[in-house]
């Protein structure tokens, strides 16, 4: 194409070439709604969705009789910003960790084989299940009746939408026979396809928002204020999974689910057992056969080790169980033209190239952006503008740019240069020894990455602030309102300044500084996680703020381990899931000046909670530093540290004098006589055994 539409002035355009465009920016402008709203997820930054919204309201404003029922123009933006009561799950709602292929399957087995020590005779049983795509739930009965439903949420706080719950016909409001007297069940909220068509062409000739996919639908549908509302909406359910059971009610996965079936809850009639990994890839293979005439999306399998009592040695790392692993299906691919490559700032400084694509359905998704990672992947692939090229989207992940179909290539065409300068703040761009990603060296001068990491500072998973999303963010920012993350937290000192923006008034304005108010105090972990580190995740934020417990402590700690060769140092990088190169990121944090300041002044103004440690507390190892050393006889070394970290206790990988125990296996080596020296406690394996509670 010599000329994309949206260079082309509107009083230029033809009636069909008008017709086309709108058809694609509704269809562009939806899929960006659904996901800002739906998924929380935006693809564009809001300068970008404006422009093409503009685009939309001029080409409308030419020609008045192409404006079509469902344009964008008509239909309201966002949804109500009030919320729902939280719910905190007694029991994590965790995710899956994912197999693409074969060899990931093989290794998922051997996995389990070496952790619970088995023999090569005895065999593994498993329950395959379809991967639902919908949204997960936990459903709660008392006596019975059902008493609570509520969003995953982050895994360990939802939100409740137990009305909304009551309107998904399949889902009993009274359990059938002798259930327990507590029954927590998680399940999978869906939308099936042709149910999904039907809302989408009722919606359409209402002139309300349409939906990209039956996922987003039922999302859409959960998250109603209006329960009326969500009844209109043909959900669904599957349960699959325990949440709190006071009492146990099987042995096996399988029975667990019989006993499900039994009380009147929907199960998944393709489940099946299966033994070892050959039977799971051949049941992989049937279900993939038959994806397209299910009446529901799934996006892989569910394989379930059936023993209840493996599943509960297997236990868990970090948010996903051992003993399980979603096998999923390969993402779903088609082809489009590449209009430019344009670059990004993230939050880090990090630049990404973006391909700008012609809009194109991938799996039931408008697609017009995709990433090309860094500047390595765009020279192995050779991709340039004006190609065209395979694109592919797998769940919710970023779409990527997979291939040039090269006999398609321009007669004209040049490689993509990557810019020297950041597009954003003009600082320089460096390279850094061993890594591919290049990085504006601007730092907070560069407003990309100061609003990035703003964003991301009051995002869900961090300080979750309602009704402060990233246009206000960006928009505070650039008028000078907030310039810091402590800012946020000095807003209601400029209330009158914000009650006179457009789009405020005073009742608002009030609304956003008792959220802001409301979150001053806020859990150790989601502080970690806002300050927005490089490589720092929620889960790495958890384990920080497991290890650590209390803001100044950590803080304490990561001054003192600036040194290489101090204990702090030492300790840090010991602690499970957090290597040399987490730390190195952790430690260039605090390095700077800046960064010490903002994390002082933020102190000031918030009340900062010791991470409590979970149930465990009265266990005897709880807060406790152990190493193990030598070879264990009847526990594998994972499920020895497994075991201990379930418990409380840290496991650290060298005896120091902060070490309480040294458990010595079989050849025990150096560990043990430094134990010796130190004075530390030193337990053979039966001692340990005793400690653990008998069992091991
Ligand atoms: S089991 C602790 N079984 O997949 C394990 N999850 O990627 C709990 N999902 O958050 C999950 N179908 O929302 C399980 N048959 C199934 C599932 C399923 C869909 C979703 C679920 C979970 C996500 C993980």
């Amino acid at each position: 194409m010599s000329e994309t539409p949206a260079e082309r002035p509107v009083g230029d355009l033809s009636r069909e070439q008008a017709a086309a465009e709108l058809d694609a920016l509704a269809g562009e402008i939806a899929a960006h709604d659904s996901a800002y709203h739906q998924d929380d997820a935006p693809l564009v930054d809001d300068a970008e969705y404006d422009a093409l919204r503009r685009r939309n309201d001029a080409i409308e404003a030419h020609f008045p009789d192409l404006i079509r029922p469902n344009s964008p123009s008509r239909r309201v933006g966002a949804p109500a910003a009030a919320g729902f009561a939280k719910v905190a799950h007694t029991i994590p709602m965790l995710s899956l960790g994912n197999a693409f292929d074969e060899a990931d399957v093989r290794e998922f087995h051997a996995r389990i084989r070496r952790f619970l020590g088995l023999t090569e005779a005895e065999p593994v049983v498993l329950v395959g299940e379809p991967k639902i795509d919908g949204l997960s739930v936990s459903v709660r009965y008392e006596e019975g009746k059902f008493t609570l439903g509520a969003t995953r949420g982050d895994g360990l706080e939802g939100e409740n939408v137990t009305a909304n719950l009551r309107t998904v016909a399949s889902l009993p409001e009274t359990l059938k026979g002798k259930a327990p007297d507590v029954l927590e069940a998680r399940g999978e909220v869906y939308m099936q396809r042709n149910d999904f068509a039907a809302l989408n062409r009722r919606q359409e000739a209402a002139g309300r928002k349409v939906f990209a996919n039956p996922r987003n639908a039922a999302a859409g549908g959960l998250r109603q204020l209006d329960p009326s509302v969500t009844a209109g909406r043909p959900l669904k359910i599957f349960l699959y999974a325990p949440g709190e059971l006071r009492t146990p009610i099987a042995e096996t996965h399988w029975d667990f689910l019989d006993r499900l079936r039994d009380w009147g809850f929907p199960i998944n009639p393709l489940a099946r057992r299966l033994e070892g990994a050959d039977a799971c890839l051949e049941f992989y293979r049937d279900i993939e056969g038959r994806r397209a005439e299910l009446p529901y999306d799934i996006d892989g399998i569910v394989y379930k080790v059936d023993r209840l009592d493996w599943q509960e040695r297997l236990g868990f790392v970090s948010r996903a169980p051992r003993w399980a692993i979603a096998h999923k299906f390969p993402a779903e691919r088609a082809e489009t033209v590449v209009r430019e490559i344009t670059v990004q700032v993230g939050r880090t400084g990090t630049l990404t190239p973006v391909a700008r694509l012609e809009p194109v359905t991938v799996g039931g998704v408008v697609v017009s952006r995709a990433t090309l990672h860094n500047e390595d992947e765009i020279a192995r692939k050779n991709v340039r503008a004006g190609d065209s090229v395979v694109v592919q989207r797998a769940g919710d992940v970023i779409p990527q740019v997979v291939s040039v179909v090269v006999g398609k290539r321009p007669d004209v065409s040049e490689p993509f240069k990557f810019p020297e300068l950041c597009p954003q703040c003009g600082s320089r761009v460096a390279r850094e020894e061993g890594e591919v990603a290049r990085r504006c060296t601007g730092g907070l001068i560069c407003p990309a990455q100061a609003v990035e990491r703003l964003k991301h500072f009051v995002s869900r998973d961090a300080f979750d602030i309602e009704g402060l999303g990233a246009k206000h963010i960006k928009a505070f920012r650039k008028d000078g309102l907030i310039a810091s993350p402590a800012d946020i937290f000095r807003l209601h000192e400029k209330s009158g300044d914000i009650e006179t923006r457009q789009g405020w008034g005073s009742k608002s304005v009030e609304n956003l500084i008792a959220a802001i108010r409301q979150r001053a105090t806020i859990g150790l972990d989601r502080f970690i996680y806002a300050l927005g580190i490089r490589q720092v995740g929620q889960a790495t934020a958890r384990l920080l703020a497991k290890h650590y417990g209390s803001l100044a402590d950590w803080r304490r700690s990561m001054a003192a381990a600036q040194d290489p060769e101090s204990e702090a140092y030492r300790d840090l990088v010991d602690i499970d899931g957090i290597g040399p190169s987490v730390a190195g990121d952790i430690l260039a944090f605090f390095a700077e000046a800046h960064n010490r300041d903002v994390l002082e002044d933020l102190v000031t103004l918030l009340t900062v909670g010791d991470f409590a440690v979970p149930a465990a507390t009265l266990s005897p190892l709880a807060g406790k530093t152990v190493v193990f050393t030598g070879t264990l006889e009847n526990m594998s070394r994972g499920e020895a540290k497994a075991r201990a970290e379930a418990l409380g206790a840290k496991v650290a990988g060298s005896v120091s004098k902060k070490t309480d125990y040294v458990v010595v296996g079989a050849d025990a080596g150096s560990k043990a006589r430094k134990a010796a020296e130190l004075g530390v406690a030193v337990l053979d394996e039966s001692g340990w055994a005793e400690i653990i509670g008998g069992g091991g």
